[in-house]
């Protein structure tokens, strides 16, 4: 149809910038603003409410239409009835899974497995593109500290490095082909940056996020992802230090594409721009879109400012041309390196077989599981040595509810819950009475408590499968007080009274606060939201035919008050020991002020989580012994070799998650007093040993310290070969300049 498009399939030869640089020479203002519109279609008639905007290059990306051929008409019209044939972004929230679900991404960071993680995101990959959806807005790579913030289900958890290895992992899961690029999804690293810290964990609240824990601690995940090669970043709601993210030159110019060399495109969150309004950082979209635009914004979502306003800004001449080339040409870039301008996009890959795909999400909620309690191996359980199970509470047979957070298209048809899972297993061997007890996690209706007593009284057993439902984490859902909701812990106590073992499956968008509850349960699995095939997985589990490895990517409070509470907080001036805390209840009366210990804890919560991060049984021990290092002085631009032997002292074959942890004892900003500095994950069978090898660089230990630059610094540092975030086998070593 045009010269333009000719021009466009010559380009296969050229390279992309060439490319880039030929189809800017051809384009209008108003073609060139489209590029940097993406727009949603509420309505009914999709494919014609948005005909002539595409039609006329208006344009350039489409979020939330998921009916393939109303994507391929779409496409159609752009390829073939607009003058440059440029085909349409179309994005879509495939957070976790598209029809097939893996757990939350918070369950799968608790797997440890980066590997299983980049499979889940392939899987994703594989059906959404089936679908036409060539762009997700994954990974969710937020630092998440405060678990009262309901996003936390969609982050990888409180850590920069397992956040990092596991938001790259999911970034080449997505973007990665395996069908000469059909079944790429673009990934989308967001949200950049500091959304995590939002204050008192109230969805979109303003941050305050000092320089040095910007850089050191939320900044690092984006790094990786961008070193993984994700194509596009999102950026934050949030509002950083006064300059709201959708705004800031900091983090869109100087970190991201002045540091870092980003050259894919950036995307503004849900009629962010706008926003920049209703912040009360300008006063009119106008200014709001100059703003973004110079700040470096490529794509407007959905708040339609770009496309009234960038014409007349550069009309003006108050935005360069150039400005607007530059913009345009990432969101080109990114088209063309997706491999979008060189295909048919209306050819949809085959949708991959289901079943690969649901055996692949078990194995992923099997993994994601955490075993938190396990008095006197009340766990596994022996199917020969029952007769009959209660089956109590509100999720022990929720198909969607399983799902989580973030599944708009997920399918709770392919869903098994527990309860079809124990039945199917145990079917012809152990009866199940299940009692749902409660309408909803959140109800307080008390009538079915003592049918849920009657029930454990006359079984062998009682599994609770309680926790929350999938509205109660996730974007805007948010809450203050995170025990268990409405009357779910008085309903477990009073079972309890029945005198049978109790055990509790916890299916939770979060960590869920229950210093009051915990000891109330014999054996404890916290199994998140574990998807589509949670039932077999948390089966298999109960009864010993998998064996949980998890290991908690956030540290559990034991009441809501102590968050944020995580591992790599700083050593204070005065921290706590076992010795200084005294709990309310004993302090005598008439104490003098100064005699309360004088350091860091509550006085009705102590200083230390409930469960730590890194934290996870298993049905076998693993002893952790001869801790090794090859040197005790290492120079700058050197590194240290730090082993110790893991053996699977138990009776069942396991896997546990070896971890490697550094404290850098005085810098010139503080540090915290531990840092994950790598893991590893080791199958043992009963008796076997491993010697597992970690190397660290002085390169990973460097941080941006007082004078700004990022460097490791010479002096002491301790080191751990442990089990979790607490503990494990002690050595040290120094850097020396
Ligand atoms: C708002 C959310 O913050 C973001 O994560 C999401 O990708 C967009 N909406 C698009 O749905």
């Amino acid at each position: 149809m045009s010269s333009a498009r000719d021009m466009n399939s010559l380009g296969k030869a050229q390279d992309v910038e060439t490319r880039i640089g030929s189809l800017l020479e051809v384009m209008s203002i108003e073609e060139k603003v489209g590029q940097l519109n993406q727009v949603q279609c509420t309505g009914p008639n999709v494919v014609e409410d948005l005909a002539h905007g595409i039609r006329s290059g208006r344009v350039g990306s489409v979020i939330n239409v998921v009916d393939p051929d109303a994507i391929n008409a779409m496409q159609h019209i752009a390829i073939h009835e607009s003058r440059h044939g440029i085909p349409l972004l179309i994005g879509r929230d495939v957070i976790h899974g598209f029809k097939t679900v893996a757990p939350l991404p918070l369950g799968q960071a608790a797997s440890w497995n980066p590997g299983l993680v980049r499979e889940c995101a392939r899987v994703s990959a594989q059906e959404a593109t089936a679908y036409g959806i060539n762009w997700t807005f994954a990974p969710m790579i937020d630092i998440a500290r405060d678990p009262r913030w309901g996003r936390v289900a969609e982050s990888l958890g409180e850590d920069p490095f397992l956040a990092s290895a596991l938001g790259a992992a999911m970034v080449v899961g997505f973007q990665e082909s395996a069908n000469g690029e059909a079944d790429t999804l673009i990934a989308c690293a967001k949200h950049f940056a500091g959304y995590g810290a939002s204050e008192a964990g109230r969805d979109y609240n303003t941050t305050n996020l000092p320089l040095n824990e910007m850089r050191n601690v939320y900044l690092p995940p984006f790094k990786a992802a961008r070193e993984a090669g994700v194509a596009t970043f999102m950026t934050s709601f949030s509002d950083i230090d006064g300059i709201p993210a959708t705004a800031s030159d900091f983090l869109l110019d100087e970190v991201l594409r002045q540091e870092w060399g980003f050259d894919g495109a950036v995307v503004s969150d849900w009629d962010a721009i706008h926003q920049l309004c209703v912040h009360g950082l300008c006063e009119n979209d106008v200014e709001a879109t100059y703003l973004a635009a110079r700040a470096g914004v490529d794509i407007d979502m959905i708040s339609g400012v770009y496309e009234r306003h960038i014409p007349e800004l550069v009309a003006s001449e108050r935005l360069p041309m150039e400005r607007l080339d530059t913009l345009v040409g990432n969101v080109l870039r990114v088209k063309i390196q997706a491999g979008l301008m060189d295909r048919d996009v209306t050819v949809l890959p085959e949708e991959p077989a289901r079943m690969s795909g649901l055996a692949l999400v078990r194995e992923a909620a099997a993994q994601s599981l955490v075993l938190l309690r396990n008095e006197n191996a009340v766990l596994p359980l022996e199917a020969t040595r029952l007769d009959r199970l209660a089956v109590i509470g509100p999720l022990a047979d929720e198909p969607a509810e399983q799902l989580g957070t973030w599944v708009f298209d997920g399918d709770p048809a392919r869903s098994v819950t527990p309860l079809a899972a124990l039945h199917a297993m145990l079917e012809g061997e152990v009866e199940i009475d299940h009692v749902r007890a409660l309408e909803t996690t959140r109800s307080r209706d008390r009538s079915q408590f003592d049918a849920a007593f009657a029930a454990a009284q006359s079984a062998d057993m009682a599994i609770f499968f309680i926790g929350e439902e999938a509205i109660l984490s996730g974007e805007a859902h948010s809450r203050a007080d995170i025990t268990l909701p409405g009357v779910q812990a008085d309903l477990v106590r009073h079972v309890r009274g029945a005198g049978k073992p109790v055990i509790g499956v916890i299916l939770a968008g979060r960590p869920l606060a229950m210093g009051d509850i915990a000891d109330q349960f014999d054996a404890l699995i916290y199994a998140w939201h574990p998807g589509s095939m949670g039932g077999p997985a948390i089966a298999d589990t109960l009864f010993g035919r998998c064996v949980p490895s998890g290991k908690l990517p956030v540290s559990f409070p034991t009441m809501s008050g102590q968050v944020p509470i995580y591992y790599a907080h700083k050593q204070t001036g005065r921290p706590a020991t076992p010795e200084t805390v005294i709990h309310i209840d004993d302090i005598p009366s008439g104490a003098e002020q100064t005699s309360l210990g004088m350091t860091t804890f509550h006085l009705d919560a102590g200083y230390l989580p409930l469960y730590p991060f890194g934290f996870g049984l298993s049905y076998t021990t693993f002893d952790y012994a001869d801790l090794s290092i090859d040197r005790h002085h290492v120079p700058l631009g050197g590194r240290v070799v730090v082993e110790a032997s893991i053996t699977n002292t138990g009776d069942r074959a396991g896997t546990e998650i070896v971890q490697l942890y550094v404290r850098d004892r005085f810098g010139s900003l503080t540090r915290p007093v531990r840092e994950l500095k790598g893991f590893e994950r080791i199958h043992l069978e009963p008796g076997q040993s491993h010697r597992v090898r970690f190397e660290l660089h002085t390169d990973e230990l460097a941080f941006y310290g007082r004078d700004g630059a990022f460097a490791a610094e010479p002096g002491d540092f301790d080191v751990w070969v442990a089990p979790s975030s607490v503990g494990g086998l002690h050595t040290h070593f120094a850097i020396t300049a």
